[in-house]
């Protein structure tokens, strides 16, 4: 059945309309670079760091005329994406992939080689690009796919993801922080809380009230959904930039913020999530933080809250707990 998924030019399952029809069905996975390639206007968005983006699990086979993907750089998340789109095209349906030269992208004709495809490839911008018509017979998508999959990793007792932050390790950081965390009381958030191993923790607590988990990754959310089964937890996915949640409402803020975006450090992003919890926490209120040592975090946190005191500091990591 996966050479083909019962998609062929003959078969009545849409082949025909869908790539005829690609104003409807063309999807865009990630965010590849305008001037790497070109996405239409009107495509539909697939990402799983796009909060309120559709879910290419969920497509029917054979149902989206063209993909364009911007690849993601962990070879068994990257094959899990790729696997995906190309079960959700028809025969003959295009798929235009693009990754950086040092992040997959000259892996990719290999990659796809090995399902089966026959791409063109191309560079532009540090970038390969490599576009393949989906043939007739595919091979090693069902494996792909469940290698990719969710799963319950017996060694962590967590769900989790390849792709999202640390899937098969606790990090570091975050087994200090909660090594060190004294009981939380009333409401708070995890900002940034993956599959939710720092929630666990902070839930041990009779006197936490609510905890509020976000995570821009919904593979990450998802993970935590199955993971945080507790009445006190509410889980969003979305950005932490615009969470809903009221502004100066929270007893407690705890987390170990991203300092990467699309792969390359950025300490902006460890600071707007700082800034993002001083706006979030009542007067009074606590935060603790913790990051890798050479992140510029104490100006931040000297700004924005009434002291802000190192408790740890130790293998690399820092651990903060600053009072609004
Ligand atoms: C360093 S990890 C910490 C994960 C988890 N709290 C732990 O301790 O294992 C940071 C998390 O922030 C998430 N993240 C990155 N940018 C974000 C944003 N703009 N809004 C919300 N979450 C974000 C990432 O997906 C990642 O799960």
């Amino acid at each position: 059945m996966e050479g083909t998924h019962g998609l062929s030019p003959g078969t009545t399952c849409g082949y025909r309309r869908a790539v005829t029809d690609q104003t409807d069905t063309h999807a865009v996975y990630g965010a590849p670079p305008a001037d790497v390639v070109e996405t239409p206007a009107g495509a539909t968005r697939y990402s799983p760091l796009v909060p309120g983006s559709q879910n290419l699990e969920d497509v029917a086979p054979g149902s989206l005329a063209r993909v364009t993907m911007l690849a993601p750089p962990g070879t068994v998340e990257r094959r899990y994406a790729v696997a995906l789109a190309l079960r959700a095209l028809p025969v003959g349906g295009r798929l235009t992939l693009a990754a950086p030269k040092d992040k997959g992208g000259s892996r990719l004709r290999k990659e796809l080689e090995a399902f089966g495809c026959t791409p063109t490839e191309d560079s532009r911008r540090h970038h390969r690009i490599c576009i393949v018509k989906r043939p007739e017979t595919v091979t090693g998508l069902d494996q792909a796919i469940a290698e990719g999959a969710p799963r319950l990793d017996d060694g962590l007792g967590l769900w989790t993801q390849p792709g999202v932050f640390s899937w098969d390790r606790i990090d570091p950081g975050s087994a200090l922080l909660v090594k060190h965390l004294p009981p939380m009381a009333g409401e708070g958030a995890d900002l940034g809380a993956g599959v939710g191993f720092l929630a666990h923790a902070i839930l041990r607590s009779p006197k936490v009230e609510k905890l509020t988990l976000v995570d821009i990754d919904r593979r990450a959310v998802e993970a935590a959904k199955r993971n945080v089964a507790d009445p006190r937890a509410e889980i969003l996915w979305s950005d932490v930039r615009s969470t809903g949640i009221t502004p100066a409402s929270l007893d407690f803020v705890v987390m170990n913020p991203p300092f990467h975006a699309d792969g390359t450090e950025d300490r902006h992003l460890g600071q707007t999530f700082i800034r993002q919890a001083a706006s979030l926490l009542r007067r009074g209120g606590v935060l603790w933080l913790v990051a890798n040592r050479h992140l510029p975090y104490e100006k931040v946190l000297a700004e924005l809250f009434r002291t802000a005191t190192p408790r740890q500091d130790t293998g690399g990591y820092k651990v903060f707990e600053a009072i609004k």
